[in-house]
This record gives structure tokens, C-alpha cells and sequence, in this order.
């Protein structure tokens, strides 16, 4: 086979049979095809798309490119969930928590932040000792004694779509359909979990910012995932402006912990009641999604999802104690509150800029090998649909100094938006997709 015509069929438009497919994804993961031809097979895939049987094949293969989780010695159906990524979307921390403890297993490997979204890992890793380098048998281990692991991906985990992922990242590739959801449905099958639920975000924040686009995102790996014989079902819901309001490694552990607690509701566990009622209805554990909703709420008065959060942080080498009392958590130097300098109601929020304020006060990495601190970030205070008037509190920064606050400070500023008129608060959900 030959690389050439490969990049030539799918440049005049012509479907890629299986055999071609698997031998690109099988030389991205191996270094035996060269970057340029992989890049220039990646813009004609962004240009000329895939179709359904292609995008399976090419999920398939980069899925089968490394090692194969296999969970079968865990008792129940083991679960996972997967957010495209968010800002203030710490949902994970809230719902893996409340899922396990409504008995069913949460094997979920996750990632680091990337470009303006958190990751949970890093916000994990606020957590004094707590470790998310899990070996293979540790990870199983830890799901069959506890119910849940919360855990890095292992190193050779569908590894070509490590290759391409780098490669779309600089040729202007990433918003492909057929290459994000082949992306993000082969690491989940690699992973191992027999029932995922996934939230596809939509909106100013979101990879897919129309609702539209983002409904066919969610489809087309919703029946990518049922055509590889996994239970999977997806939300879509909205990143118009961040989920929580919490911003920031430590901040976002501290606003789980509150929701856990019972001291705080809202849209962030709004989001995470629905998409883990989906898990638990997935994992046999619930009838209806109100019979689902009403378990998690029943965990969360209990105190049993805090508790489960407890006994996972003790497990991965963390100090528990945080679940207690949230000021052990990093905390930052330099605090201040930022005010409005405007009067009205606030009509929407340019979500990228706010999550990148964040990141440049150091939640986040330019390069990949910075490190992050764990103390920074901010707390909104107001949501769209808010009056506020001239010299109201917008939002609280948790900062390595005043230099850093001042230019956060602007950041966030500018992100709003403001109208005369009353806007409505934003939807939370858009759609449900399953593979009917
Ligand atoms: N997340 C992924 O893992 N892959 C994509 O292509 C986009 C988001
Ligand atoms: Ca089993």
C-alpha cells in the first residue's frame, strides 16, 4: 500500500477502504509514515470529511493502535463519561463521586487541560499527595475494591491518535467532525468502559459552537460507539458561558467538595444530575432518568457521593481531609475582587476568552511542559441573564499577584457582554442523543 494514493483518493473526494485506513493509522502510530503526508491527509480529511463506515474504520483502528483496556474482572458494567471539554466544568468531580456510590463502577481515564478548557487531572492534582499515574493492575484494583479511579491516560493508549491529534493541533485541522469524534470515541473504547455517556458542549466555548454542528457531533459518536458494541448516549449541553463558578484547578475541587456538601446547587450540578442519571440508567442501576436523578440526589443528602470522593482520594495517595475543609487546598497569595465598570444585564460571554484569562494567570500551560499552579483562577459571581450595576461584584481573583490580577481582571471585563434590555438565563441542555 502506498501512501501517495492514499492522500490522492481522499483529495478527489473518494471513500478510503478499511485496509487503507488502518495502514495510515497504523504508520502514525508507529513513525513509518512521515508528518507532511499524514498533515496533507489530514486536510484533505478536514476538506473532503468521511463517511459513516470510514469514520468507524478510522475510529476502529486508532482505538486498536495500542493496548485494549479490558475491565471484564470488575463486577457490574463499568461506566465512563467524557466532556469535549469545558471552562468551570468540573462535573467529573461532582458525578464519577455520586454514580459509584449508587453502586456503579466509574473506570474513567482523563485528561490534562488543553488549549482554554481545564483538565481533571490537573485539578485532581490540587489535591495534596493524590496521584493520577495509576498502573493498569492498580487501576482495576482500585475500581474493584472501591467502585471508582479517576485516572491519566496509560502511556500506549490508541497512540496514532497522539500523533495526529499533535499534528491537527498546528495545520489548522482540529475541526474536522470525522477526526474529533474518531479522536474521542477510540480513547474510550481503548479505555475499556462498556457504558459512556458523553457531553458534547456547545456554544461560545465549546469545540462546536452551533447547536447544530454540535447535535451531529454527538450523533455521529454516539453510533460510532454503538456500532463498536458499547452503550453509549450523549448531551448536549451548553459552554455560552462557564458551568460553574468556579475557575481554576483548586478553586474547582473547592466548588465540588461545596456541591457534594449540599452547601451549593446550581447549573454545575444541574448538568451533573443528567448526565449521571444517564450513567446510572446505562449501568443497570436506575429505571427512568427521574429514578436516576432522584438515586444521585439521594447520595448527595446522605453524604454518601462526599464520602465516595473521600475514599478515592485516600486511595490514589491523597490527603482526604480536603473534603472537610476546603482551605487546606492551595490557596492563593494575592486575592481581589473585581467590579463592574458597566450597568445592565449581562447578554452573553466570550467563554474562550475567560477560560484563557484563567490559564494566563497559570491554570494552565502554554507549553507542555510548564507547570501549573494550582492556587489561581477566579470566581464569577454573576451569570448571563444577571442585572449588575456600575461597581458590582463580577468576580473574585485568586492570583499570584497584582500584576497577574490586574491583567485577569481585564480579560474578564472585556469577556462581557452587556445588554439594556433583560436577557433569559442560558438553556443547560439542547439535546439527548442515542443511538435510535
Ligand atoms: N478532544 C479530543 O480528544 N480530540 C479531539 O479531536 C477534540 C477534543
Ligand atoms: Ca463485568
Amino acid at each position: 500500500m502506498n501512501i501517495i494514493s492514499i492522500i490522492e483518493k481522499k483529495k478527489l473526494c473518494q471513500p478510503l477502504t478499511k485496509e487503507e485506513i488502518e495502514f495510515f493509522v497504523n504508520g502514525a502510530a508507529d513513525g513509518s509514515i512521515p508528518e507532511y503526508q499524514l498533515s496533507a491527509l489530514l486536510m484533505a480529511i478536514r476538506l473532503n470529511g468521511m463517511n459513516r463506515e470510514e469514520t468507524v474504520n478510522l475510529t476502529l483502528a486508532m482505538a486498536h493502535s495500542g493496548d485494549m483496556m479490558d475491565l471484564s474482572s470488575i463486577e457490574g458494567i463499568p461506566t465512563d463519561k467524557h466532556s469535549t471539554g469545558g471552562v468551570g466544568d468540573t462535573t467529573t468531580l461532582v458525578l464519577a463521586p455520586l454514580v459509584a456510590a449508587c453502586g456503579v463502577p466509574v473506570a474513567k481515564m482523563s485528561g490534562r487541560g488543553l488549549g482554554h478548557t481545564g483538565g481533571t487531572l490537573d485539578k485532581l492534582e490540587s489535591i495534596s499527595g493524590l496521584s493520577i499515574d495509576l498502573t493498569e493492575e492498580e487501576f482495576l484494583r482500585q475500581v474493584e475494591d472501591i467502585g471508582i479511579a479517576v485516572v491519566g491516560q496509560t502511556k500506549n493508549l490508541a497512540p496514532a491518535d497522539k500523533t495526529l491529534y499533535a499534528l491537527r493541533d498546528v495545520t489548522s485541522t482540529v475541526d474536522s467532525l470525522p477526526l474529533i469524534a474518531s479522536s474521542i470515541v477510540s480513547k474510550k473504547l481503548a479505555s475499556g468502559a462498556q457504558a459512556i455517556v458523553l457531553d458534547v458542549k456547545t456554544g461560545a466555548g465549546a469545540l462546536m459552537q452551533t447547536t447544530e454542528d454540535s447535535i451531529e457531533l454527538a450523533k455521529t459518536m454516539v453510533r460510532i460507539g454503538c456500532d463498536a458494541g458499547r452503550k453509549m448516549v450523549a448531551l448536549v449541553t451548553d459552554m455560552g458561558e462557564p458551568l460553574g463558578s468556579h475557575i481554576g484547578n483548586a478553586l474547582e475541587v473547592k466548588e465540588a467538595i461545596d456541591v457534594l456538601a449540599g452547601r451549593v446547587e446550581g447549573p454545575l450540578l444541574t448538568v451533573a444530575l443528567e448526565l449521571g442519571a444517564r450513567m446510572l440508567l446505562l449501568g443497570g442501576a436506575a429505571e427512568t432518568v427521574e429514578d436516576g436523578k432522584a438515586k444521585l440526589q439521594e447520595a448527595l443528602r446522605s453524604g454518601a457521593g462526599l464520602e465516595k470522593l473521600r475514599q478515592m482520594i485516600a486511595a490514589q495517595g491523597g490527603d482526604p481531609a480536603c473534603c472537610d475543609d476546603t482551605s487546606l487546598l492551595p490557596r492563593a497569595n494575592y486575592i481581589q475582587e473585581l467590579r463592574s465598570a458597566e450597568t445592565g444585564y449581562i447578554a452573553s460571554m466570550d467563554t474562550i476568552r475567560l477560560g484563557n484569562a484563567a490559564q494566563a494567570m497559570g491554570a494552565g500551560r502554554k507549553q507542555k511542559t510548564d507547570l501549573i499552579d494550582h492556587s489561581v483562577g477566579y470566581v464569577m459571581h454573576k451569570r448571563i441573564g444577571d442585572h449588575v450595576d456600575k461597581g458590582d461584584l463580577i468576580a473574585t481573583l485568586h492570583a499570584k499577584n497584582p500584576e497577574s490580577a490586574g491583567e485577569a481582571g481585564k480579560e474578564i471585563l472585556a469577556s462581557l457582554h452587556f445588554s439594556q434590555a433583560p436577557v433569559p438565563p442560558c438553556k443547560l441542555i439542547h439535546a439527548f442523543v442515542d443511538g435510535e
